[in-house]
């Protein structure tokens, strides 16, 4: 029963958003269920030292890529953690930037490289998984190559999971290029598989025709990503592959969610004290941020990579109508220059009333679960969403838009009977979000009794990753009669 995970990001190496956290709490979770499981990553340099101290070196060899008519290093370094074995693919030459993305151009060799060795190195360690479940356009090209090159290697026989967590993002350039750097045969170049359009290459479409299996972070997801509206023109090729496609939701670590046990948080809680220990951190995040320091106010978070995905023009066009005087704003978050300034414009315009930490800080973060009444995450389209889980997690209600994730994990609050986790609106447009905040701000200040519901129920939700763990290895097992 053994896996190897292939994939760009892995806490806590090397984190830039869900991918991140998916790749660190998944495997964890698989071997508590008794899988043998490998996570194989590239060894980039940003990695901190002190983890960069604990790998182990483990061997390495030389591989050809390409059309390059070169020999490339791949050293294999190896950190093994609570049951789970990490596996560095080393090579300088790829991985020494500050950052592990930095441009397509630099990009599409590092990734032809990365999957490639991450395959020889499966070879050259002799450890031959029945499954490898590929994460992302980095590693799309892990099934074409297992297909190809690979096919009479021993590690051709394994199965292959892709797993889309974002569509938008898919790899494409043309064709010349990742031929050179691929060195796949002429044939992957057709528009079944990797080809797009006149010209260019798209190695997440190769992958999705080439795996055995095609899952996304959510059941609303899978289905969105088959229309033309969240399809990112990959529509057709996904309904396709419908039959192999299906959605299982992501979870959250309950180690590294714990409320009761964060060393974060200025005080921990349980479901028991929830209400008076929220209170007190309210009262020390408005301090950490400059905040005016009243429990009363509502405090709304917003935590996210700030892009063009999450909703962020809706929820700047509304703020002078959110601001109250009873309401504090708390966004957490970089990425678009556009939107860092505009939230810093807000900051200045209501000093002492809304925070903007233009920063990654993932301890911040926490506090900011903790701390903050509701979280916003007003997304464009959201194929999971973790912060909303994160959120009920420390019964801190979700705002959201009912697309992808967060339609399948947050349900409504209904005003009749009391049910539900958060405030939801389903058009994207600023005046439902603002109606939505409104529902939020009557239930919080003039009934606060069904608001305190809300968050002993969220704090009791199943958002662990138990079940879904289960539904992978369902999927395993169909591939491979275990
Ligand atoms: P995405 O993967 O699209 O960025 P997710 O909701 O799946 O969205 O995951 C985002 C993750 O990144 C969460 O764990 C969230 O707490 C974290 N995160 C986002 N921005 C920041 C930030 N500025 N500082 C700390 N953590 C952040
Ligand atoms: C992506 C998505 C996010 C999802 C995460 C982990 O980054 O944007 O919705 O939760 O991957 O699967």
């Amino acid at each position: 029963r053994s896996v190897a995970f292939i994939g760009s990001e892995c806490y806590p190496f090397v984190k830039t958003g869900g991918l991140g956290d998916v790749m660190y709490a998944l495997p964890r979770e698989l071997v508590k269920q008794n899988c043998d499981v490998r996570v194989i990553l590239p060894r980039y340099a940003c990695i901190r030292q002190q983890y960069q101290d604990k790998m182990v070196y483990r061997g390495e060899f030389y591989m050809d890529l390409g059309r390059t008519g070169r020999n490339y290093y791949v050293g294999i370094m190896e950190y093994v953690c609570d049951g789970v074995v990490y596996d560095f693919i080393d090579n300088q030459e790829f991985f020494s930037a500050g950052n592990p993305y930095i441009s397509l151009v630099d990009d599409i060799p590092k990734y032809c490289f990365f999957s490639k060795a991450a395959l020889a190195a499966l070879n050259f360690m002799n450890w031959i998984p029945d499954i490898i479940h590929c994460h992302d356009w980095q590693a799309a090209l892990v099934p074409v190559y297992l297909r190809t090159l690979f096919h009479d290697s021993p590690v051709g026989r394994a199965k292959t999971v892709l797993t889309i967590h974002n569509l938008r993002f898919q790899g494409i350039y043309n064709i010349p290029t990742i031929q050179y750097w691929s060195g796949l045969p002429d044939e992957v170049f057709n528009m079944g598989a990797l080809k797009q359009g006149y010209e260019d290459a798209n190695m997440l479409k190769g992958g999705l025709a080439y795996a055995d299996r095609i899952t996304t972070v959510s059941g609303t997801y899978a289905q969105e990503i088959q229309t033309g509206e969240y399809g990112e023109q990959l529509e057709e090729h996904l309904r396709y592959h419908s039959y192999k496609l299906r959605g299982i939701v992501n979870g959250i670590d309950y180690e590294m969610w714990n409320p009761k046990t964060d060393a974060a948080l200025a005080v921990n809680y349980d479901a028991d004290d929830v209400l008076k220990r929220k209170k007190e951190n309210k009262l020390a995040l408005q301090k950490e941020l400059g905040l005016e320091q009243d429990e009363e106010k509502l405090v709304l978070g917003l935590i996210s990579r700030l892009t063009n995905q999450k909703g962020l023009d809706l929820f700047n066009a509304i703020i002078p109508q959110v601001m109250d005087g009873n309401t504090q704003i708390v966004v957490l978050g970089t990425g678009d220059k556009q939107y860092e300034d505009t939230f810093r414009y807000y900051e200045n315009t209501y000093h002492g009333m809304f925070s903007a930490c233009i920063q990654y800080d993932e301890a911040r973060a926490h506090r900011i679960y903790a701390g903050a009444d509701a979280l916003l995450v007003p997304s464009r389209f959201e194929p999971c969403g973790l912060t909303q889980l994160n959120a009920m997690h420390y019964g801190t209600l979700p705002i959201v838009r009912e697309t992808g994730g967060l339609k399948d994990t947050v349900e409504p609050y209904n005003v009749y009977t009391g049910s539900g986790n958060g405030f939801t609106f389903d058009r994207y447009d600023a005046g439902l979000l603002l109606d939505a905040i409104n529902r939020a701000k009557t239930t919080y200040f003039t009934e606060r009794a069904n608001w305190d519901q809300v968050v002993q129920r969220d704090m009791a939700k199943d958002v662990s990753w138990e079940n879904s763990a289960k539904q992978y290895k369902n999927l395993y097992l169909e591939l491979t009669q275990w």
